[in-house]
């Protein structure tokens, strides 16, 4: 890729070129600084690739002196001469010629040379990227972001930037967190209670816990659509998987039905693992080192293998057979449990898998009432270590079955009329799901804490930086 100043070159572009480019001007920050006899040797690192770019710097050249007082995490720009490398592992090395030092730093600096834990790295999330394991999570992360979108634009599917403010909570969890200008002192009073529709939007308003809804309606007009932003749950569950904030990528299908909306779910999966073992090799080569043994076999195999599937009824069937102690007990109508979906997808699968058809009263209203009346057409699409990783469904077009759906979930029909109206006016089968974007990360990285694959992760108890 060519740098967008030309008066700089990356040292990505530098790694990779097959004949010296002569004089070169690189600049960035350096990983560390090893002197010896008569020569300092500075890795210096732009952010453009994981490997830092070896800068050499002779007691015989001009830059020697300002090369004196550089120590790790000081940012400089260097001028020199890029020749083949006699050292391991690099092609190009760059003699100095001129150095200009931008931001200088002392032996204070939190990051020097030794592996520091992931825990720690989390206190110091301003400072994380430029760290090899972050430098290469969050280069990971912006190219699939842009997988993603590659996905579906190519398949003709509308983005749509469903709202981030609203007044519906999709998954009827009661998770959403408060968005208000009331004075939270003095709040004006109706009857003991607070007067909402005093508030700034004139009734009581969050942050979306997803945009699916507001995706349906698009669906009916697009046929194709896909959402992808960022999404709030205000539950308070510390654990490795769950964000307060994340992203979410909610694709909505018109004309679909549970097994084409499963089989997007696959395609959409198996596309972004190959995109990141054809563009992101370097990155995901260290994650198979230093964070998970055997990451790059697994992608491998992912992308070759069909997915299964099992229905919820069968999964339970299997779980209470299995011989296996779970915390929780398995029955007919629990909801699956993290034990329960990591021993399907690892021990009795070894894969992704899809459990489907799963009882009415553990899913969210708006999914499609199976023939059985028991059952609704979802899906969760289970993964190893991660677990749950999507969650979707056939959706509820039926205006009676809805309307009574909602009757026994104790949802007002007035709060969802423009719902309600697609099922009204030129109601269609459509279907969809929900991928969490931070779970993919975590699957396709092997790292094993949520925290660690946002930049700045908001979770119980800590929204710093
Ligand atoms: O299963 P969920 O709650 O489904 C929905 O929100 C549907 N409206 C999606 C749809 O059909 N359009 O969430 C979907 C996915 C989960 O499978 C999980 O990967 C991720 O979103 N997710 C979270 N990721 C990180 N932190 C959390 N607290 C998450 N909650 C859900
Ligand atoms: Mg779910």
């Amino acid at each position: 890729m060519m740098d967008w100043r030309n008066d700089r070159m990356r040292v990505k572009a530098l790694m990779e070129a097959k004949e010296s480019a002569g004089e070169v001007f690189v600049q960035g920050w350096l990983r560390t600084v090893r002197r010896s006899k008569g020569v300092t040797f500075l890795a210096l690192n732009d952010g453009s690739c994981m490997s830092s770019l070896q800068i050499v710097v002779g007691d015989n050249s001009p830059a020697f002196a300002a090369a004196e007082d550089l120590g790790t995490g000081s940012c400089i720009g260097v001028r020199g001469e890029m020749v083949a490398s006699p050292g391991e592992g690099q092609a190009w090395e760059v003699q100095a010629a001129e150095i200009v030092v931008y931001g200088a730093t002392d032996e204070s600096f939190p990051m020097q040379k030794k592996r520091h834990s992931f825990e720690f790295l989390r206190s110091i999330a301003h400072l994380r990227p430029r760290t090899n394991a972050f430098g290469a999570v969050f280069r990971v992360r912006s190219r699939i972001a842009h997988a993603v979108h590659s996905f579906f634009q190519e398949r003709g599917f509308v983005y749509v930037h469903t709202p981030i403010i609203t007044a519906n909570d999709c998954e009827g969890a009661g998770e959403m967190f408060r968005v208000t200008t009331l004075d939270p002192d003095n709040p004006p009073m109706i009857d003991g209670r607070v007067a909402w529709h005093e508030d700034f939007f004139g009734s009581k308003t969050g942050l979306t816990v997803s945009g699916q809804l507001q995706g349906e309606l698009f669906a009916t007009a697009f046929s194709d659509i896909y959402t992808f932003g960022p999404t709030f749950r205000a539950e308070n569950s510390n654990t490795s998987r769950h964000a307060s904030e994340f992203w979410m990528i909610e694709p909505e299908v018109a004309f679909a039905d549970l097994a084409v909306n499963c089989q997007l779910a696959e395609d959409f999966f198996r596309y972004m693992v190959e995109y990141a073992l054809e563009n992101c090799q370097e990155d995901l080569a260290f994650f198979n080192q230093f964070v998970d043994k055997g990451l790059i076999d697994k992608l491998e195999h992912v992308i070759k293998t069909p997915f299964q599937t099992m229905t919820y009824t069968d999964a339970i069937q299997r779980l209470q057979n299995s011989g296996q102690k779970f915390e929780f007990p398995v029955e007919w109508g629990c909801d699956l449990q993290s034990e329960h979906e990591r021993y399907l997808t690892e021990k009795v699968v070894g894969g992704p898998l899809f459990v489907t058809d799963y009882p009415a009263g553990i899913k969210a209203f708006y999914m499609r009432r199976n023939d059985d009346g028991k059952t609704v057409a979802a899906m969760d699409l289970l993964v190893p270590k991660v677990g749950e990783i999507i969650g979707g469904s056939q959706r509820e077009e039926r205006l009676d079955v809805l309307q009574h759906k909602m009757r026994e979930f104790d949802i007002l029909p007035e709060s969802l009329d423009w719902y309600l109206d697609t099922r009204r006016w030129g109601s269609c089968p459509h279907a969809g799901f929900g991928l969490g974007f931070e779970r993919f990360l975590m699957y396709i990285t092997g790292m094993e804490n949520v925290r660690d694959v946002i930049p700045f992760p908001r979770t119980p108890g800590s929204a710093r930086f």
